[in-house]
């Protein structure tokens, strides 16, 4: 469980990232926020480039900020995206989130009132992590 302060700063950084995302292609804003270890909170958006294949999701990008500012382990992803729906990470991400976090809270949040609340283990049955190698 994520302690409810921690979940606010989740959501402001989310939010706030999501309003830096570069999506000119898909027009589809996404932010993430990501809990560490620690206890630190790192955020990222979704990055589009005109090659579309090179775009890098928000929860990616969130991931990879908490790894290169010193995380190594990831306590849980919250999801933000500006729709009526809450959208869960790509399968693509599910991957990463799972080299750092195999037992992370995924949590999506969105402009409506539903939320989604999975852990990460029920969204990546069966995972090919360290251990596999
Ligand atoms: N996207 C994310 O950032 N996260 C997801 O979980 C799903 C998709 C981005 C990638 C692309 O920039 C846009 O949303 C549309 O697919």
């Amino acid at each position: 469980m994520v302690p409810d302060d921690l979940l606010q700063e989740m959501n402001r950084k989310a939010r706030r990232a999501s309003r830096h995302a570069y999506c000119p292609y898909s027009r589809f804003p996404v932010g993430a926020a990501v809990l560490t270890g620690e206890g630190k909170v790192f955020a990222g958006g979704n990055v589009e480039n005109a090659s579309y294949g090179l775009t890098i999701c928000a929860e990616r990008n969130a991931v990879f900020q908490a790894i290169s500012h010193g995380a190594s382990e990831i306590r849980a992803v919250l999801v933000y995206t500006p729709t009526a729906n809450p959208t869960a990470p790509c399968g693509a991400c599910r991957q990463v989130i799972n080299e750092f976090g195999p037992d992370s809270d995924i949590i999506c949040v969105c402009d409506g009132r539903k939320v989604i609340r999975r852990k990460l283990s029920s969204l990546l049955a069966a995972p090919f992590g360290p251990r596999n190698l």
